[in-house]
């Protein structure tokens, strides 16, 4: 095992959305930051033509070396590039364009991640935040607490800190925050939060 935790997959009502928004996109390339296993991968790559590519990153190689095992099963081992690594970094040293990316790290790194890859993503492509209301982990407190993040988002709570929540639980919702915020602020892109899974966070560029 790497550096890096591993965890729970998207799951099949997110994989079947996110593969459908592959589509309506038209998407040639994906970026996914935090791969896992692959099961995310392995639902973008039925999008994907012949000739597209999805670029696979994450802290652990023995995750990665699963993935690929998946992605040969499906004949869609092609598509993929794999890289073992930080994602942020590993994103910076990439040209765009990509018409999704799908964040999936530690929530404290979603605004790095999404700074990363935003001059990437061409008009009309998204960016796609997962965990963005809880996070389904074999730790109970390794999550994002929604309920403190709506009254921070509404000003009811000026500082997660001085809250009760355990202490990783502050780190994720407080990073989910200052992600809500900073794409929210960030002009040429529009966001929307759906109660699908873990709660997504659609955010597409417009111009
Ligand atoms: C929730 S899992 C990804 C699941 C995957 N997207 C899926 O749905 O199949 C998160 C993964 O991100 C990896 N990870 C966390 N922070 C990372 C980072 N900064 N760089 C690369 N991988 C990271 C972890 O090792 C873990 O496997």
């Amino acid at each position: 095992m790497g550096l890096y935790r591993t965890s729970a997959s998207i799951g099949p009502d997110i994989g079947a959305w996110l593969c459908q928004l592959a589509r309506i996109t038209d998407a040639t390339r994906v970026f996914e930051f935090g791969s896992g296993y692959g099961y995310s991968a392995c639902w973008f790559a039925r999008a994907l033509p012949d000739d597209g590519e999805i670029v696979l990153t994450e802290g652990s190689s023995e995750n990665l070396e699963r993935a690929r095992t998946y992605l040969e099963r499906l004949d869609a081992a092609d598509l993929a590039t794999f890289e073992v690594g930080d994602a942020v970094e590993t994103a910076s040293q990439y040209d765009g364009p990509f018409e999704i990316a799908l964040l999936d790290i530690e929530k404290y790194q979603y605004v790095n991640a999404f700074e990363a890859i935003r001059e990437s993503i061409p008009p009309g492509g998204m960016v796609i935040a997962d965990n963005t209301m809880s996070a389904g982990r074999d730790a109970p407190d390794d999550t994002v607490d929604f309920e403190v993040l709506l009254a921070a988002l509404t000003g009811e709570i000026v500082d997660i800190q001085e809250t009760e929540l355990p202490e990783e639980t502050k780190k994720h919702t407080a990073g989910i925050l200052e992600y809500l915020t900073h794409v929210r602020e960030s002009s040429a892109f529009e966001s929307t939060l759906l109660p699908l899974g873990d709660g997504v966070t659609v955010t597409t560029r417009t111009r």
